[in-house]
């Protein structure tokens, strides 16, 4: 049976618990915790599955912690690699940098190959850019715990669901 890694960052801790939350839900594999602020930089390259957890900051940018790891993303080849993303962001203070850092990754992600998957529909959300918007869907599960944190949980349950037949062989 094939494990995940979960890799994360979080500056105020709202990413770190929906990656606990993510990680406690996945029960059919084992999934390893990552923290990108403390993992080494070729850690991603032992997994076929990777989730990927970001926030973003700045006026969308690169939460500081992904900032810093990003170089280690951009030499990696995943060509044999699916990755499943999602983001965090505060759609009312930031509506026209939503999840913008998700979008800068999944970017990278396509740029070295990767199959990216669990894109999440756009209904339901108010704000009024996004570079996580591709085709009309986000590019991964879109979080908001500044203002929908009561939808966060069948969000999750939700999109863990469709995601699950690809890293579930
Ligand atoms: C100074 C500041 C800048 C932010 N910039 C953005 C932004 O550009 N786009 C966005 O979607 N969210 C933005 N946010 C919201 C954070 O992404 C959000 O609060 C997130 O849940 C933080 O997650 P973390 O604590 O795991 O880093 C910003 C928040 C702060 C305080």
């Amino acid at each position: 049976m094939s494990k995940i890694g979960l890799f994360y960052a979080s500056s105020t801790g709202n990413t770190e618990s929906v990656a606990k939350t993510i990680k406690e839900k996945i029960t059919q594999v084992d999934v390893d915790f990552h923290d990108v602020s403390s993992c080494s930089k070729d850690a991603m390259i032992e997994y076929d599955f990777i989730i990927m957890g970001i926030s973003t900051w700045g006026d969308g940018d690169l939460q500081d912690d992904w900032e810093d790891y990003f170089s280690n993303v951009s030499k990696i080849d995943f060509s044999t690699k699916t990755v499943a993303l999602f983001g965090l962001g505060d759609q009312e203070e930031y509506p026209d940098t939503y999840l913008d850092a998700m979008g800068t990754l999944y970017t990278e992600l396509m740029n070295n190959s990767a199959t990216v998957v669990g894109s999440w529909p756009t209904d339901g959300y108010e704000h009024d850019e996004s570079t996580a918007i591709i085709d009309g869907e986000f590019v991964g599960l879109a979080l908001d715990e500044d203002n929908q944190d009561d939808l966060t949980d069948t969000r999750i349950d939700s999109w863990i669901e469709q995601i699950s037949p690809y890293f579930i062989k």
